[in-house]
This record gives C-alpha cells, sequence and structure tokens, in this order.
C-alpha cells in the first residue's frame, strides 16, 4: 500500500533546526549536586567512591532546546521516573523524590541560561569499604550536570545519515543485568563495541544479543523501514526502551505509519528500505550504510518524516506535541 506522506520537502527543513547548534560541548558554570546549585568546579568524587570502582551508578541524558517561547526540557518526567527505576533495580535509594529532582532539573537549566544543551542526572554508590554491597554502607549521592550538545554523531550524521558496522561484541543478556536500567557498568559494552566501531573507520557500531537478534546501537535504539512500514525491537530484546523512541512511536501511530514490534535480525536490516537510530542525543540520525549495504537516505524517506517530526515537536513548533515539553 503506497503511503501519502504529509508535505514534506526538506531533511529538516534545509537545515534550519540543525545550523544554529553549538559545536563543542562546553560544560555549564552550575549543577545541581544533592540538594544545591553549586559551582560545577567545586563537585569531587571520592577516589574510593563505589561507583568509580564498580560502575554502580545509574543516570540519565535529558535535552534542552530553544523555543520561541524560551528553552524547553523534552519528557523531564520521565527521564527522571527512568533514573528512579534505574536506582531501584541496583537497590540504590535515592534520597530526593521525583518531583524534587524535577524541580532541580529546571533550576539548573535556568541557572546556566542553557539553550542548546543536555543535562546529566547521575546517582552513585559514593566512598565506603571495598564491599560489593554496596547499599549496606555506601551514601547515595546525586548531582545533574549540565553541558552544551550540538548533534551528536557528528556535523552532517543528521542529514546525511552515519556509516555503521555490526559489532563482533554481543549485547549482554537481560537475564545477566537488569537492561532496562540506565546503569554505568551496562555501559561498558558499548564502549567496546564503539571503539570497535571507530578503529574499523565507522560512526558506530549495533550489538547483536547472542541469539542474532539486533538489541540495539551503542546508545541509540533501532528502526528500520520496508515498504512503508515502520519496524522496531522491544525490551525482550535487551534493549533500553527509550524515550525518543516511544516519541517516534507515537509520533507514528498520530500520522497511521503501520507499526511492527518484534524481534529482528541483522538480515531484516540488510534487506530494509531504510534504518535510523533514535536517542536521546543522537535523536533521529540517518544510517546510509551497514557494513556495506546501502540504505535509502535524505527527501522522502520515512526517516526524514520523523526526524523533521520529532524535532519539530521537541523544538516547540508543534502545539500538538506540548505536553513533552518543560518550560524553563
Ligand atoms: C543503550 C541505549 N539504548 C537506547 C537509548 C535511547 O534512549 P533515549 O531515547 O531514552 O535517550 C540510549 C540512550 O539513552 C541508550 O544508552
Amino acid at each position: 500500500m503506497a503511503l501519502e506522506w504529509p508535505n514534506f520537502d526538506g531533511v529538516p527543513e534545509d537545515d534550519s533546526l540543525t545550523s544554529s547548534r553549538p559545536r563543542g560541548q562546553k560544560l555549564a558554570r552550575f549543577l545541581w549536586w544533592d540538594g544545591e546549585i553549586r559551582e560545577s568546579d567545586e563537585l569531587s568524587v571520592h577516589y574510593y567512591a563505589n561507583a568509580l570502582h564498580y560502575g554502580t551508578a545509574v543516570f540519565e541524558g535529558i535535552r534542552v532546546y530553544p523555543t520561541r517561547r524560551g528553552a524547553v526540557l523534552v519528557r523531564l518526567r520521565e527521564h527522571i521516573e527512568r533514573l528512579l527505576s534505574s536506582a531501584r533495580l541496583y537497590g540504590m535509594k535515592v534520597p530526593f523524590s521525583a518531583d524534587e529532582l524535577t524541580r532541580a532539573a529546571i533550576e539548573v537549566t535556568r541557572r546556566n541560561g542553557t539553550q542548546n544543551g543536555y543535562l546529566r542526572p547521575l546517582a552513585y554508590f559514593a566512598e565506603g569499604p571495598i564491599d560489593l554491597r554496596p547499599k549496606k554502607e555506601c551514601q547515595v549521592r546525586a548531582f545533574i550536570a549540565v553541558r552544551e550538545l550540538g548533534t551528536f554523531l557528528g556535523e552532517d550524521a543528521l542529514r546525511n545519515g552515519v556509516r555503521i558496522m555490526i559489532s563482533s561484541w554481543r549485547k549482554f543478556h537481560h537475564t545477566m543485568l537488569p537492561t532496562m536500567a540506565k546503569a554505568s557498568g551496562h555501559y561498558a559494552n558499548s564502549v567496546l563495541a564503539a571503539h570497535e566501531a571507530l578503529d574499523h573507520g565507522f560512526d558506530d557500531a549495533i550489538l547483536l544479543n547472542q541469539d542474532g537478534t539486533v538489541a540495539s546501537a551503542t546508545g541509540q535504539n533501532v528502526f528500520f523501514a520496508k515498504a512503508g512500514m515502520l519496524f522496531t525491537n522491544d525490551e525482550t530484546s535487551s534493549i533500553v526502551p527509550g524515550i525518543t523512541r516511544d516519541c517516534i512511536l507515537d509520533l507514528a501511530r498520530e500520522h497511521q505509519v503501520p507499526i511492527t514490534i518484534r524481534a529482528f535480525t541483522r538480515e531484516d536490516l540488510m534487506r530494509a528500505d531504510e534504518v535510523f537510530f533514535t536517542g536521546t542525543a543522537a535523536e533521529v540520525t540517518p544510517v546510509r550504510e551497514l557494513d556495506g549495504t546501502v540504505f535509502k537516505t535524505g527527501k522522502k524517506t520515512l526517516g526524514a518524516f520523523f526526524q523533521r517530526a520529532y524535532l519539530r515537536a521537541v523544538t516547540g513548533k508543534d502545539e500538538s506535541r506540548a505536553a513533552w515539553l518543560t518550560r524553563i
């Protein structure tokens, strides 16, 4: 069935949404740290922080975008709730409520005057004895740091797409670690795959599960399109079910793009018309090549359509998605 796309003739809006992005990742002056706004360079982490040794921290990444009515945080509440749920999975009692963390995120963004940025809330088991039971004796500390962030996977990734490989590292299964948690220790797996991609001259990598189905990219969910249908996997494929993924599924439902959520394989990707990544940092990034297989990118693709719809929503140009945005 041929689908009629709504009027769309730019990727995205001939770059008006991406051209004003900052180039660097400058750190902001203030952070929120255990209940107060402080100068960022005052924060120090003890060299015996349990998190540093054993990866026992949980975190989030939240985008700040400029809109006509000032800066906004995207899906703030969902990110804060996921942070607290990740903490719970690790037996970490965060001494702040969702409301307090939500207010803290708004306050630290306001104090820094951030427009194009990225918030990093992080809760961790702090210093204590050498012990693999940090919940017994280590205090839980939390901070929310802020930095500038433009496009994540490179200047022209949003427009022209990225070249990726299948990593030789497999994704750990949800019976090994709670994969729905965003926990620091889990990212050793992503770092290995990302380094491998770098060493082989690719922009990023996809990790397969032990059974050969696709899990995700190093820090993004994977979608593909075939004959006008949109496909992605879910948490049974050991993914972090992304908040951006949820935004795309919501937009797809609105625009009546048929969605299939199922486990899929490398072969499904190789036979796809299009592949794209979603993530808070990566937004909606098209994949132009997977280990030599080339996909459609650019105008008139589903990926470009969703990229534009997403960027319009998060920059306040789509009133129907105002509920995703928290004004600063
Ligand atoms: C492994 C992994 N998968 C998926 C995502 C995308 O999640 P979200 O869209 O909530 O940023 C992320 C990013 O946080 C991630 O680290």
